[in-house]
């Protein structure tokens, strides 16, 4: 009998999430298997549990996903799987925690090519504000933007001490501190807007960020606009939900793009990660980066 796959989800979390749980079965999981509140100290006892029950073609058919909600603890996580392998007992890892990864790759896929097909430029030299940019999908969103070559990015929330924080925190540990990404205040908002060619509301559903007036003071120099933020009001004042670059009311020059239209791409390379992973015999480890490279290639096909 050939062994089924499992799919081993480890998440910091009190509780798995369903939409992910559905995702890997319907990607060709047979079984996936929840482990809720681990710590990374646990990590190395579970992957190494995981592996040595198996032959060396059963571990072709076994995975480790990692959830949760923080951004920084899943890809420390995935370092610890990673570390933890004993040749040839190694399997693939997958980090999308809270989603924020695919989904903070198909918003950044988003806005690349709407600069293309809108503006006829790219995220080089840009300025991006992210709106709640504390959070996981903020600040995976910053990275990316700051990585696709944007040359200034702001990350804004309530506070300004705790976006500076987050913004310390992406420099250090994904640019080797040359990303140069900033953290202010939303109340800041008023002297920033004028600047920003891209902005990207990233806040908590159901909170608009991003109201009428800013619209309108962002002027002419406003790009492209996008909101993940699926339950009403939206992020960005007047964008649609389902807006696959519209014109956004209000502004001269401005596109925007709606959250279910993000999460319709998000869905995507969420999908084929988990498939990538079940397919392919050799270990790999997957997370914000190969999301993005997915994200670009899925817009690409539209
Ligand atoms: N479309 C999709 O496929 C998809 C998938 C996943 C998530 N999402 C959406 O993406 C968004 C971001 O997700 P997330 O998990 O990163 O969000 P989150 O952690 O819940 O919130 C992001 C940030 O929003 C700020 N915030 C919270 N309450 C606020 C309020 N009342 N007013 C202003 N700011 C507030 C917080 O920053 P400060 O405390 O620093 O202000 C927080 O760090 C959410 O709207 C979520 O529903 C969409």
């Amino acid at each position: 009998m050939e062994k089924p796959y499992i799919l081993h989800m480890f998440t910091p979390a009190k509780n798995l999430s369903p939409f992910d749980v559905n995702m890997a079965l319907d990607a060709g999981w047979d079984n996936a298997v929840g482990y809720t509140n681990v710590e990374k100290d646990d990590v190395q006892a579970l992957t190494q549990d995981a592996i040595f029950s198996r032959s060396p073609s059963g571990v072709k058919r076994t995975g480790i996903f990692l959830g949760g909600r923080d951004m920084h603890m899943a890809m420390d996580m995935m370092e610890i799987v990673q570390e933890s392998m004993v040749p040839p007992f190694q399997v693939s890892c997958f980090a999308d925690p809270s989603g924020a990864f695919t989904t903070a790759a198909g918003m950044v896929a988003c806005v690349e090519q709407a600069l293309k097909d809108k503006h006829d430029t790219d995220l080089t030299g840009k300025c991006v504000i992210v709106m709640g940019g504390t959070g996981p999908v903020g600040s995976t969103a910053a990275v990316l933007a700051a990585k696709a070559g944007a040359s200034s990015v702001k990350i804004l929330g309530r506070k300004k001490d705790k976006s500076q924080r987050v913004a310390a925190l992406c420099n250090s540990e994904y640019g080797a501190d040359l990303l140069g990404i900033e953290g202010e205040a939303n109340d800041m908002i008023d002297g920033i807007v004028g600047k920003a060619d891209v902005i990207l509301a990233c806040a908590a559903a159901g909170v608009q960020v991003i109201t009428e007036e800013h619209i309108k003071n962002a002027a002419t120099n406003l790009k492209v606009a996008a909101d993940v933020n699926a339950v009403p009001p939206s992020g960005i004042y007047g964008l649609d939900v389902m807006g696959a670059c519209e014109p956004i009311e209000g502004s001269t020059n401005a596109f925007g793009i709606g959250a279910l239209a993000i999460g319709n791409v998000k869905y995507q390379t969420q999908h084929r990660l988990l498939q990538e992973m079940h397919d392919r015999d050799d270990p790999i480890f997957l997370h914000f980066e190969r999301a993005f490279e997915v994200a670009r290639e899925i817009v690409k096909e539209k």
